[in-house]
């Protein structure tokens, strides 16, 4: 993709906020980062935040956050006092699923679990996307096999944008020590053995030396376990 090519070159020999201030600029209202609040996303929402560069965040509000994850939310509010935008599911698909299905059908089935990720996310993800060129987000490659072999910048054929994950290289560490460096508030689930945070009844703490997304959609078999919010080419195509 050659706007995908053309930005890697023009992004070349910048760092972390010199990068995002040049999108920011040449992308003006149309550049637009999704926060879940884990400290990878605060990392990214400090360094938007502090720095005034001018990108819209936004978070997916499923209805089943922790509640350790609305309090960073709230927190973060009031540190930086810039907005964050939630996005909502839709009423009546959700009430629609939920009447019929009960509230945890996600545990039942794959299917069920990705209709409810579809409509607790992805469409609430496409109405926030909308009119917007690029997406930036949280992902790093350590935090997946899947996500090694991903880039710092990228095509996403599905919404029809380029993704940035402006801290792709940073190891955990890096992440932890960012965010030690700069005090910037964090989701304390992350010192209580969950790596990776996503809604409630889906995401538990995993063991030592387990992979990194093994508390995420746990009771599911490996290979199914991304929730189509970041699908890769071959499940696009
Ligand atoms: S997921 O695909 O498993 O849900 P993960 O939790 O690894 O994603 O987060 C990767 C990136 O996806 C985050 O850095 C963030 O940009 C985005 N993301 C995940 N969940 C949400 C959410 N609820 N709201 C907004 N962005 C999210
Ligand atoms: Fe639904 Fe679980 Fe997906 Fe959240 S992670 S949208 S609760 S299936």
């Amino acid at each position: 993709m050659e706007r995908v090519e053309e930005i890697k070159e023009a992004l070349k020999g910048l760092n972390t906020i010199e990068k995002l201030r040049f999108l920011a600029d040449r992308y003006a209202d149309r550049i637009i980062f999704s926060t879940s609040f884990g400290w990878e996303d605060q990392a990214i929402t400090h360094l938007i935040f502090a720095n005034n560069i001018p990108i819209k965040v936004f978070t997916l509000e499923t209805g089943r956050l922790f509640p350790e994850t609305y309090y960073v939310w709230n927190r973060t509010l009031e540190i930086y006092n810039k907005p964050i935008y939630a996005y909502y599911p839709q009423n009546e698909l959700l009430q629609d699923m939920v009447n019929s299905k009960g509230p945890s059908s996600f545990y039942e089935s794959v299917e069920n679990r990705k209709e409810c990720c579809y409509i607790r996310k992805i469409e609430p993800l496409k109405r926030a996307l909308k009119g917007n060129e690029i997406w930036i987000t949280g992902i790093r490659a350590d935090q997946s096999a899947n996500r090694e072999d991903m880039h710092d910048v990228e095509w996403d054929e599905g919404n029809q944008l380029v993704k940035f994950h402006p801290i792709f290289d940073w190891t955990l560490d890096d992440v932890k020590a960012y965010i030690k460096d700069n005090n910037i508030v964090y989701n304390t689930l992350h010192d209580k053995g969950f790596p990776s945070i996503g809604c409630a009844p889906c995401t538990r703490a995993v063991q030592p030396g387990e992979d990194f997304r093994a508390g995420r959609w746990w009771w599911e078999d490996q290979s199914k376990k991304e929730c189509g919010l970041h699908a890769t080419e071959a499940e696009v195509k």
